[in-house]
């Protein structure tokens, strides 16, 4: 199996499996810290942006982060210049700047916004494919559409008919059952999954014993959560037939190589490139390492 071979991830041809985690490296503020050599040796087969809303957000108020034993919670809260600067702004710097395929990562507040979301992206050929975020775990209604099969077949059902392009749905693993939302998804239109978002966690002030994050609770990622997402993936590659994102706690080719094994047909990298704004470069190293020196199966 050679893992370094162009990968189809519903009709878009990746160089390769690995792409980023939305809302974990920002390109166009790598392209200010390292210049032309971005594109040169752009990390990721693949660009997914941070969630785009409708409106401007400011995100949660501090402290958005605490640091766990092996990864940690964060409560951003969706801060994002809203749709119609990114439309003017970020997205002509992205087509300029990117060497791989862009997808846009949108979250609507109710299936109407989602709606305006996907139509004002619907014919941009900078567009390669749109990712829903149903699972964002730190604002009031983020869970909502996310969690249940009948809001997934809702939404998709309004917005599948507004564009060719792939809709790639990206779960919560907050559900009760995610295999269930993700066959949902599935027979609505969904061209692909992404798993896991966030696990919701909380953190206490050691001090005052009242909630660290400003959003009280928020998400936990990094490597706390990779056996969560090994469970996940693999539960929802036994429920669909479209391809999977899989992603959580990725920091090695052997972790992405596990969810490849699992049923991901392309892996996503997250936390780790808060750590290294090159992880996702070296996962790919590593992985494509794995597969030329092993003998590498898959579970079917
Ligand atoms: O709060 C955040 O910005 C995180 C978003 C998400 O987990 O989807």
């Amino acid at each position: 199996m050679a893992l370094m071979e162009p990968v189809d991830l519903c009709g878009i041809e990746l160089a390769h499996p690995v792409i980023n985690a939305s809302g974990t490296f920002d390109a166009i503020a790598a392209r200010r810290a390292f210049g032309d050599a971005l594109a040169e040796q752009f990390p990721f087969a693949a660009f997914v942006s941070k969630t785009v809303t409708l409106a401007p957000r400011e995100g949660n108020p501090p402290p958005r982060l605490w640091e766990l034993a092996a990864g940690m919670i964060n409560s951003i809260g969706l801060p994002n210049k809203g749709l119609e600067r990114y439309l003017s702004e970020d997205l002509p710097e992205l087509t300029g700047l990117l060497p791989v395929p862009l997808v846009v990562n949108v979250m609507g507040f109710s299936i109407d916004e989602v709606a305006q979301l996907v139509s004002a992206f619907a014919e941009r050929e900078e567009v390669a494919a749109l990712e829903l975020n149903v699972s964002c775990p730190n604002v009031e209604t983020g869970l909502m559409m996310g969690a249940e099969p009948g809001e997934v077949s809702a939404l998709l059902e309004r917005v599948r008919p507004l564009t060719a392009k792939p809709l790639i749905v990206k779960l919560t693993p907050n559900a009760t059952d995610v295999a269930a939302v993700a066959r949902a998804a599935e027979d609505a239109g969904a061209s692909a999954i992404s798993l896991i978002n966030t696990i919701r966690g909380m953190a206490l002030d050691p001090r005052s014993g009242e909630p660290w994050l400003g959003g009280v609770t928020g998400g936990i990622s990094g490597p706390a959560v990779r056996a969560a997402a090994l469970a996940q993936v693999y539960s929802v590659s036994r429920a669909v037939k479209i391809p999977i994102v899989g992603m959580g706690g990725i920091q090695s080719g052997q972790n992405a190589l596990d969810l490849l094994r699992s049923g991901a047909t392309v892996v996503a990298v997250g936390t780790e490139s808060f750590r290294d704004p090159a992880a996702g470069a070296l996962v790919a190293r590593e992985l494509a390492g794995l597969a030329a020196n092993s003998d590498v199966s898959f579970l079917t």
